[in-house]
C-alpha cells in the first residue's frame, strides 16, 4: 500500500511531488523516490524518510516540469534502494549494471500476481531486471509495447496484468505526459488550478493546497494527463467522463502542539473527537445513518433498511475489527439482533451462508482498507445489498461503496496506531445499536434519554481517565523491561483486552496476547510466571466476581497483575497486584473509558523503549493491499 504522486506542470514540480509524498507517508515508509523529466529521465531514491529525499533532490539539483514520486510499503523485495520506486525500464541492450535510465519510469501501488510469468517472458526478450519487485515487470512491459505513444503502451500493458495496481508512468520521449491506471488500488486525478497543471495521486490528501478539484478514477480506468488537458478511458478502453468533485482534503500536517508524538496527541484528543462525533445528535433517529450521495441528492434511507433486516454482519480489520467485536455485545444485548463479526480478510475467501436480510456493516478509519472493501464487495456479490459503513473519511471508497453511513469525526489520525478512531467508532456503533433497538421497538423514551445523557457526558469522563497518565507512566517503566505480556478481559471488555494487546505489540514490539479471562485455565495459564505481566480490565459489571477468581489463578502462579479497576470495585493494590483506579462504572459505555489507559500504557512503554512511535517498523497507516 504505497503512495503515488504524479504531475505535469509549467513550473518545477519536484517540491509539490515531495510534499505530496510527505502527506502519503501514512501509506508506507520503507523507502521513497522521485523521477522527473529533465531533458532525459532523472531520479532520486532513499530508504530514509521523505525529508532526506528532499535534501537529496536539492543537492543533486533534480528539477523538472513532469514527474512521478512514490513512498513504499515493501511487499516484493526488501526495503532497499534498488527496490525503491520509481523503477526504470531496462530494455534489451540497456546498461542495467550502472542503472542508466531506460525509456520508462514507473511507480506502482498494489501487487501483480502474475509477475513471475511476465518476468520470464520479458527476460527471454532481453529485458534486464535489477530489483526483486513485482513492479519492475510493468516498467518493462510498457517499454515493450511502446511505439511513440505512452497512453497506448499503458493500455496494452494493463491488459496483461493480474492483481491490484495503481500506476503512474513517464517516458523519456514524451516530456509533458504522465499516464496512470488503476484496478484494485486507489488513484485520483487532480485537475490543477494554474499553469495547466494536472496531477495523479493515491489520495486527495497528497494534493491539499494544490488543487481541490478531484476526479475519483474507477476500476479499470486508464488516464492520460498533459498540461491543460486530460483523458480517461474505462476498462473497455472507451473514452469516459468522470465527475470532478470539490474535495476539501486535509493536509494531515496537524501541529503536534505540546505533545511529543501524534499518538499521544491523538489519545488526548479523544474527548474532543467524541464530542464532535456526537455533535448534532439530538435524538435517536434512523436518519443519522442515511446515505451520503456524492452529487448532493439524498442517499439511501436508513429507516427503510432497518425495517428490512433481521441480522448484522460486521466486516473490518485490526483495531476496527475490535470495535466491531465490542459492538456485537451491544447489538445482541440492547437491540436483540443476531450479530456476526468477521475479519475481512477471512470472510472474503471463506464459504459462508448469505442472507439478504442482513445489514452488512463495514468499519474503517481510512475507508480505503483493501481487505474490508473486498469483503464488502464479496458480501454484495452474495446478494446482501443492505450496506452501512462507520468511517472516518467522508470522501473514501468505503463511504462511496456503502448505501448508508455514519461519519465519525475523529479528525485526521496520523499515528499508525489507531486510538481516537477506535473510540469514535465505538460511539458510532453505540448509536447504531440504539437506532436498531428503536426500529425494533426495544428502546423506550427513558432509556433513550439516559443513554444520550451518558454519551454526552463521555468527554468529561474521558478527561478524568486521561488524568491517570502519571500512574500509567510508572507501569510503563516495568513493561519496558519485558518481552511478553498477557491481557485479560471478560464480556464487553474482552475486545478491549484484545485492542490493548494490539496497541502494545504494534508500538513497543513486545509480544502481547489477549484472552477472555475464563479461557486462562484452558491453556495460557502455562505461560504465567513472575516474568509475565498480566493486565486485567476490571469494570464493576456482572462479571466482576468471575474475573476476580481468574486474577487469583494468576497470583497463585506468581504472575504480576496490573489491574484497571473501576473506582467502585473493592480491588486493592497488594503484593504482586498493581491497581489503577478508574472512575466509577460507566455501564454499557465503559469500554470507551477502559481502552484509554491501555493506549497510554502502549504509548509510554514505546517511549521508554525508544521505538518510532508514530511509524512503527514494518507497518503503514492505510493498508490498501491485501
Ligand atoms: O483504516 P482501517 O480502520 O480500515 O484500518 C484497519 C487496520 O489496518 C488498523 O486498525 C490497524 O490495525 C491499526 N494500525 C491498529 O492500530
Amino acid at each position: 500500500m504505497c503512495g503515488i504522486v504524479g504531475a505535469v506542470s509549467g513550473r518545477n514540480i519536484v517540491p509539490v511531488l515531495v510534499q505530496g509524498l510527505q502527506r502519503l507517508e501514512y501509506r508506507g515508509y520503507d523507502s521513497c523516490g522521485v523521477a522527473v523529466h529533465a531533458g532525459g529521465l532523472q531520479r532520486a531514491r532513499t530508504t530514509s524518510r521523505v525529508a532526506d529525499l528532499l535534501a537529496q533532490v536539492q543537492e543533486d539539483h533534480i528539477e523538472g516540469l513532469t514527474g512521478i514520486a512514490h513512498t513504499r510499503w515493501a511487499t516484493h523485495g526488501a526495503p532497499a534502494v534498488h527496490n525503491a520506486h520509481p523503477h526504470f525500464s531496462h530494455g534489451p541492450g540497456a546498461d542495467a549494471a550502472t542503472a542508466r535510465p531506460g525509456r520508462i519510469a514507473l511507480v506502482h501501488n498494489g501487487i501483480i500476481e502474475n509477475h513471475e510469468t511476465l518476468r520470464e517472458a520479458l527476460q527471454a526478450k532481453g529485458y534486464v531486471f535489477v530489483s526483486q519487485t513485482d513492479t519492475e515487470v510493468i516498467a518493462h512491459l510498457i517499454d515493450s509495447h511502446y511505439d511513440g505513444d505512452l497512453f497506448e503502451a499503458v493500455k496494452a500493458t494493463v491488459k496483461q496484468l493480474h492483481g491490484a495496481y495503481a500506476i503512474a508512468a513517464i517516458c523519456r520521449d514524451e516530456p509533458h505526459r504522465v499516464v496512470g491506471a488503476r484496478a484494485g488500488s486507489p488513484l485520483i486525478l487532480g485537475v490543477g488550478k494554474e499553469q495547466g497543471e494536472n496531477f495523479l495521486a493515491s489520495d486527495a490528501m497528497a494534493l491539499a493546497g494544490v488543487t481541490d478539484q478531484i476526479v475519483y478514477l474507477e476500476e479499470g480506468d486508464v488516464v492520460d494527463i498533459q498540461p491543460g488537458k486530460y483523458w480517461i478511458v474505462d476498462r473497455a478502453h472507451k473514452p469516459v467522463t468522470r465527475p470532478v468533485r470539490t474535495v476539501q482534503a486535509h493536509s494531515g500536517a496537524a501541529e503536534l502542539g505540546p505533545y511529543r508524538h501524534y499518538m499521544q496527541k491523538e489519545i488526548f484528543e479523544q474527548p474532543r473527537a467524541i464530542a464532535d462525533t456526537l455533535e448534532g445528535v439530538e435524538g435517536i433517529v434512523p436518519e443519522l445513518f442515511d446515505g451520503i450521495s456524492s452529487d448532493g441528492t439524498p442517499g439511501a434511507a436508513a429507516w427503510r433498511v432497518f425495517k428490512e433486516i433481521d441480522k448484522v454482519l460486521i466486516l473490518a480489520c485490526g483495531t476496527s475489527y475490535y470495535s466491531g467485536c465490542t459492538a456485537k455485545y451491544w447489538l445482541e444485548s440492547i437491540a436483540k439482533i443476531p450479530t456476526q463479526v468477521e475479519i475481512a480478510s477471512e470472510y472474503r475467501y471463506r464459504e459462508s451462508v448469505p442472507d439478504p436480510k442482513t445489514l452488512v456493516v463495514t468499519i474503517s478509519q481510512s475507508g480505503e482498507t483493501a481487505d474490508t472493501l473486498a469483503a464488502l464487495k464479496h458480501a454484495r456479490s452474495l446478494g446482501m445489498e443492505h450496506t452501512l459503513t462507520i468511517c472516518n473519511v467522508a470522501t473514501s471508497a468505503m463511504v462511496r461503496e456503502c448505501k448508508l453511513a455514519y461519519i465519525t469525526r475523529a479528525g485526521a489520525e496520523i499515528g499508525v496506531a489507531s486510538t481516537k478512531a477506535f473510540t469514535t467508532q465505538l460511539a458510532g456503533l453505540f448509536l447504531l445499536t440504539l437506532a436498531l433497538a428503536q426500529s425494533r421497538g426495544l428502546l423506550n423514551q427513558d432509556d433513550e434519554a439516559r443513554y444520550l445523557k451518558e454519551m454526552r457526558h463521555l468527554p468529561v469522563a474521558l478527561q478524568s481517565v486521561l488524568a491517570l497518565e502519571p500512574q500509567i507512566i510508572s507501569w510503563s517503566e516495568d513493561f519496558a523491561r519485558k518481552e511478553n505480556a498477557l491481557f485479560l478481559g471478560r464480556g464487553l471488555h474482552f475486545p478491549i483486552a484484545l485492542e490493548g494487546a494490539l496497541k502494545l505489540k504494534e508500538v513497543t514490539y513486545i509480544h502481547a496476547e489477549a484472552y477472555a479471562a475464563g479461557e486462562l485455565k484452558h491453556g495460557p495459564l502455562a505461560l504465567v510466571t513472575s516474568e509475565m505481566p498480566v493486565v486485567a480490565v476490571a469494570p464493576n459489571d456482572a462479571l466482576l466476581e468471575k474475573l476476580k477468581s481468574n486474577l487469583q489463578e494468576v497470583r497463585a502462579r506468581g504472575g504480576v497483575l496490573y489491574v484497571l479497576a473501576d473506582g467502585d470495585t473493592r480491588i486493592e493494590s497488594s503484593e504482586g497486584m498493581h491497581v489503577i483506579r478508574m472512575p466509577g462504572h460507566y455501564g454499557a459505555l465503559s469500554p470507551l473509558l477502559h481502552v484509554v489507559p491501555l493506549q497510554l500504557l502502549a504509548y509510554h512503554t514505546a517511549c521508554a523503549r525508544g521505538t518510532d512511535v508514530d511509524k512503527p517498523r514494518n507497518l503503514a497507516k492505510s493498508v490498501t493491499v491485501e
